[in-house]
């Protein structure tokens, strides 16, 4: 039985067609769980393997390499706050020991109830705007304790859903349009690909065997030549 909704597995499905390579859509196929479950389950990964061609331990390879992939639960908010040198020096440490303290947490930590995860976070490349926060991969600005308290209540309370969906699913998972080509195509392409790749094997064997050969004669005439 499938682990992946009906729904994901048929997005899924069209996202593979959307590109020549099965295996190119395995980024956007790992949001979509994600949407689903939050984080990437181990039934999630196998299935995605199989809806792209490879292993699961080549999923959870890549999924394990990015940050905005999780590999185990995390909170429906993100909280990250950056401590890097410019957040460091605009506050970022004081900023870290509020939040761990308001939400009962040590960084890397999640809230009981699933709905905060805290995130001790590296540059964010925002650093003109310090302490650098961001909720689900989302800019949030430079914040003060003040400003950080009254985010984690709106959060708590919904009210900025909208704008950061739970748990960061991207919007552009969803295409509906620009790369999209019809399926026979698609199978057209991927027919002729793979048959320029047989061609380029056969030439590529074919030319080793013809130096093989090459180079057993010269060493057959040296052979005569010496005796
Ligand atoms: S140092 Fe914090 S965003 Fe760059």
């Amino acid at each position: 039985m499938s682990h992946l909704r009906p729904d994901i597995v048929e997005r899924a499905r069209e996202l593979v067609s959307l590109y020549p390579e099965p295996r190119s859509a395995l980024i956007p196929l790992c949001h979509l769980a994600q949407e689903q479950d939050g984080w990437l389950r181990p039934e999630a990964m196998e299935e995605i393997a199989a809806l792209v061609g490879i292993t699961a331990a080549e999923v959870r390879g890549t999924a394990t390499f990015y940050d905005m992939l999780h590999t185990e639960p995390v909170g429906t908010y993100l909280v990250s706050i950056c401590t890097n040198i410019a957040c460091l020096l605009g506050g970022a440490e004081e900023l870290l020991a509020h939040a761990e303290a308001r939400l009962g947490v040590h960084a890397g930590g999640t809230t009981p109830d699933g709905r905060f995860t805290l995130e001790d976070a590296e540059c964010l490349a925002d650093c003109d705007r310090t302490p650098c926060v961001t909720v689900n991969h989302r800019y949030v600005g430079g914040l003060s304790i003040e400003e950080l308290d009254a985010l984690l209540d709106d959060l708590a309370a919904g009210r900025r859903s909208d704008e950061i969906p739970p748990h960061g699913t991207l919007v552009r998972v969803r295409r509906n349009g620009g790369l999209r080509v019809p399926l026979a195509q698609l199978a057209a392409e991927r027919a002729a690909m793979a048959e320029a790749q047989a061609d380029r094997a056969r030439a590529a064997k074919d030319e080793e065997a013809a130096q093989a050969g090459a180079a057993g004669g010269s060493q057959g005439s040296e052979g005569r030549g010496t005796a």
